[in-house]
């Protein structure tokens, strides 16, 4: 009967009693469902007496069902609460921790000296047209540097019917900067860019952080003491000794390279020292010069009027040289024990 179905589910002493009477009154093969069945085979008038009978039986025995699940549900969670206990003084669980990569490390490092000396951040897009990668820094069309096995270029032109290509110096930003803020100047431009090169010493993609002064007699003197005062705040020390080499670069003129000197101790290079006055040597680490005339004029200013220096540092050998890094490469593996060791934390 009713009666006895609704009494026997609020006895259930536990959720699998509970879930069986649940099978024996509702289940397909339940006396409910049973019940519910024989509906079909009686006369109009008795199913009109039957129905709303056998159908609120159902409802009272499914809502008794949901009631009794709750309130075992409930007992069960206040018994567990009852038995277990938090302690808030245990240290917590040591979450996996990321730490800031070596290169976006020395990225910030040279951002904050350039900027103890007056430079601001400038960007620059890495998909560049060759107008502003080649042809406004003064890099004609028969220029080795455009080559294809040099250059990454896209199938397709932009609007302008400009070639596209992944930058491969940060030197368009000097162009892009001066086109944009004008004249005088005191930038930095880091950023990734692009050759067609791959082996232990070079990588396809790298890093650059580009200079660029432009102001009213400005020599060849400042930019030697500003690549110096840099340096020597880089690598934290005082007796950093710089070797500027004639070179040549289309948008500079004169140009000159400059070479790191470094000692040998106990085998290993040391940044540092005079290699002229031991043993030691020379390590190129940057192209620079004055900004051509051309360049100037391609940017809209008077020759004349403004002159300025640009320099293009390699970021990735700077950082090998300064943590003692061998294998440029693993800069980009993504090997999380490499980055854990030489990675820094935020
Ligand atoms: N863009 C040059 C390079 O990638 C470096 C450079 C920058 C030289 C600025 C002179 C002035 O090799």
């Amino acid at each position: 009967t009713g009666q006895e179905a609704l009494s026997r589910i609020a006895e259930a002493s536990d959720l699998d009693t509970l879930e069986a009477l649940r099978v024996e009154f509702l289940g397909k093969q339940g006396s409910i469902s049973g019940l519910l069945k024989t509906l079909g085979k009686l006369d109009p008038e008795e199913r009109k007496v039957e129905g709303p009978k056998i159908h609120g039986l159902r409802e009272s025995v499914s809502d008794a069902l949901g009631a009794r699940r709750d309130a075992l549900e409930t007992a069960a969670l206040n018994a567990r609460l009852a038995s277990e206990t938090i302690d808030l003084s245990l240290p917590a669980p040591e979450a996996p921790r990321g730490t800031v990569h070596p290169i976006s490390q020395v990225m910030d490092e040279i951002a904050e000296i350039f900027a103890d000396l007056g430079f601001s951040v400038a960007t620059g897009p890495e998909i560049e047209d060759d107008w502003h990668n080649f042809t406004a820094l003064n890099m004609p069309e028969s220029h080795p540097a455009r080559a294809m096995h040099d250059t990454f270029y896209f199938p397709d032109r932009d609007a302008k019917n400009r070639e596209m290509l992944l930058r491969t110096h940060t030197s368009p930003v000097q162009m892009r900067t001066m086109l944009a803020q004008g004249a005088p100047l005191r930038i930095i431009a880091p950023g990734r860019v692009y050759r067609s090169d791959s082996d232990a010493t070079h990588t396809p993609m790298f890093h650059q952080v580009e200079g660029l002064v432009i102001d009213k007699d400005v020599h060849l003197g400042h930019l030697k003491w500003t690549l110096e005062t840099f340096l020597k705040a880089f690598f934290e020390r005082e007796d950093i000794v710089l070797r500027l080499r004639p070179s040549y670069f289309p948008f500079t003129e004169p140009s000159v390279e400059a070479d790191i000197g470094f000692t040998l101790i106990d085998g290993k290079r040391v940044i540092g020292g005079d290699p002229s006055k031991g043993e030691g040597g020379w390590m190129e680490v940057l192209g620079s010069g004055m900004v051509n005339r051309r360049v100037i004029e391609f940017a809209g200013l008077d020759p004349d009027e403004w002159q300025g220096f640009a320099f293009g540092i390699g970021i990735d050998r700077l950082a090998m040289l300064k943590y003692g890094m061998d294998d440029l490469r693993a800069f980009f593996d993504g090997d999380v024990r490499w980055l854990s060791h030489y990675g820094f934390s935020a």
